[in-house]
C-alpha cells in the first residue's frame, strides 16, 4: 500500500464489513433484550445501519470500487468481549446493561472509524463521500448519546451494587490495617 487513496479504500472495506457484522449483532440484541424501550432503540439503529451500508455502497460506486470481504478485527474484539460476559449467566437486568454498554463501545468504535474516513475523504477532496460519511457519523453520535441515557435508566439495583462495593472496601481496609500492624 503506497497511497492515501489505498488506505482510504482499505478503511472503507473495514467499516463496510463492520456495519454488516453490526446488523447481525443488533438483530441478536433485539431478540436477547428484555425491556421494550431498549429493544426499540436496537430496532431503530438497525434500520439506520441498513441506510449506512447503502451510503457506503454509493461511496464505493463513486470510487469505482467494489466492497470486499475483510474482517474488522477491532469490532470482532468488542463482540467477543460482550459474548464472554453473557456466558457468565447474568441476571436479566445485568444482561440488558451488558448489551447496552457493549453497544455503546461499538458506537464509540464506529465514531472513531468515521472520523478517520471523513478526514481522509476531505484530504482527497471526495466531497460527496465526506458528506455521506458525516451523515452516518451524526447517527452514530446520536445513538451513543441515547445508549448512555438508556444505561442510566436500566432497572439495575444500584443500591445492592453499592452495598456490595462497600463490603469489599471495608474488607480491603481492614486487611491493609492488619498488614500495617504486623
Ligand atoms: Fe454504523
Ligand atoms: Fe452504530
Amino acid at each position: 500500500m503506497n497511497t492515501a487513496h489505498e488506505l482510504f479504500v482499505d478503511e472503507l472495506h473495514d467499516i463496510y464489513n463492520a456495519e454488516q457484522r453490526i446488523l447481525g449483532v443488533l438483530q441478536q440484541g433485539e431478540q436477547e433484550i428484555q425491556r421494550s424501550d431498549l429493544k426499540k432503540a436496537f430496532t431503530r439503529h438497525r434500520r439506520q445501519t441498513e441506510g449506512q451500508v447503502k451510503r457506503l455502497d454509493a461511496i464505493f460506486e463513486s470510487l469505482d470500487e467494489e466492497p470486499r470481504e475483510k474482517t474488522c478485527e477491532g469490532l470482532e474484539g468488542l463482540v467477543r468481549e460482550k459474548e464472554s460476559m453473557q456466558e457468565e449467566q447474568p441476571s436479566p437486568e445485568i444482561a440488558d446493561l451488558n448489551s447496552l454498554v457493549s453497544a455503546l463501545k461499538v458506537e464509540r468504535y464506529e465514531i472513531s472509524a468515521y472520523e478517520v474516513l471523513i478526514f481522509l475523504a476531505q484530504q482527497m477532496k471526495h466531497r460527496e463521500a465526506a458528506r455521506l460519511l458525516k451523515e452516518t457519523l451524526k447517527e452514530e453520535q446520536e445513538t451513543a448519546k441515547l445508549l448512555l441515557e438508556l444505561c442510566k435508566s436500566t432497572d439495575i439495583d444500584w443500591e445492592a451494587g453499592r452495598e456490595e462495593a462497600e463490603t469489599h472496601r471495608s474488607a480491603a481496609n481492614s486487611r491493609t490495617r492488619s498488614r500495617r500492624a504486623a
